[in-house]
């Protein structure tokens, strides 16, 4: 199935999974999902899992499952956790048969869906495998009302692996964010380029609390704060 991480996948754990950044953002994200009444030991699907960067904070207290459309980064996660269970899906109509007391989207994964009405659409999929009750925190890829553009510069410097990164991150048109990945990967002394452009859509906050209510989840939060990358917006399956 598609892939926009085929490549990145295989070193995207070492170029973006830190957990410097990871822990605190699960640390809060477990402690918003409880202050909204999700008990430990519950059902919780991590949406756009990629290659599973979250989990190891996710499985101490909640039975977790994960979701991506890549093929490939889901082959990083599967390997990591061969006894959790793991779903190839699209955010915009994934069906995985199953109910969830939780369902998370971090790192603003749900900016791939790439138009307000896959948001929406996503949200009623996320609503109708919620039960009652049941939270969905979504982070956002960026809104439209803080999006900059800018230029990302990092590195990564291990004995057996070196990258050089950049990454344009500019609007292509109203809606749309293209970011363009500049990677120098050097192994061994093997040095090779790789280049790569992604979309992302950019939505208003407006666009994510509507494709929420919309979809019959009430807005239960809208959490601010530097520990989760982009915030997050929390809906409830309501009951009655
Ligand atoms: C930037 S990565 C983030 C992965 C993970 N959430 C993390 O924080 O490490 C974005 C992920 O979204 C996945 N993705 C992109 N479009 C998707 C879609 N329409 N449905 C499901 N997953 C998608 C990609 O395959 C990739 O694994």
């Amino acid at each position: 199935m598609y892939s926009d991480f085929e490549t990145i996948s295989t070193y995207y754990d070492d170029l973006y999974v830190k957990d410097e950044e990871y822990a605190p953002e699960a640390a809060k994200v477990k402690e918003l999902l409880s202050k909204h009444g999700i008990a430990p030991q519950s059902d919780l699907l991590i949406l756009a899992c990629g290659t599973g960067g979250h989990i190891p904070y996710f499985t101490d207290e909640y039975r977790v499952s994960g979701l991506d459309l890549s093929e490939d980064m889901l082959a990083m996660a599967e390997n990591k956790f061969p006894n959790l269970p793991f779903h190839c899906g699209n955010l915009v109509d994934f069906d995985v048969k199953a109910d969830f007391d939780a369902m998370i989207c971090l790192y603003g994964s749900i900016g791939f869906v790439k138009t307000v009405a896959n948001l929406r659409a996503s949200m009623q999929r996320v609503a109708a495998q919620l039960r009652p009750n049941g939270i969905a925190l979504i982070t956002p890829w960026s809104t439209k009302e803080d999006f900059q553009e800018c230029l990302v510069v990092d590195a990564v410097d291990e004995p057996d692996l070196k990258i050089s990164r950049m990454e344009q991150v500019r609007l292509k048109e109203p809606d749309v964010v293209e970011v363009t990945f500049h990677h120098l990967i050097g192994q061994g002394t093997d040095v090779t380029y790789h280049q790569q452009s992604v979309e992302i859509g950019l939505f208003s906050r407006q666009d994510y609390l509507s494709a929420m209510t919309d979809a019959g989840l009430t807005v239960v939060e809208e959490y601010v704060g530097s520990d989760v990358r982009g915030g997050a917006y929390m809906g409830k399956r309501m009951v009655g």
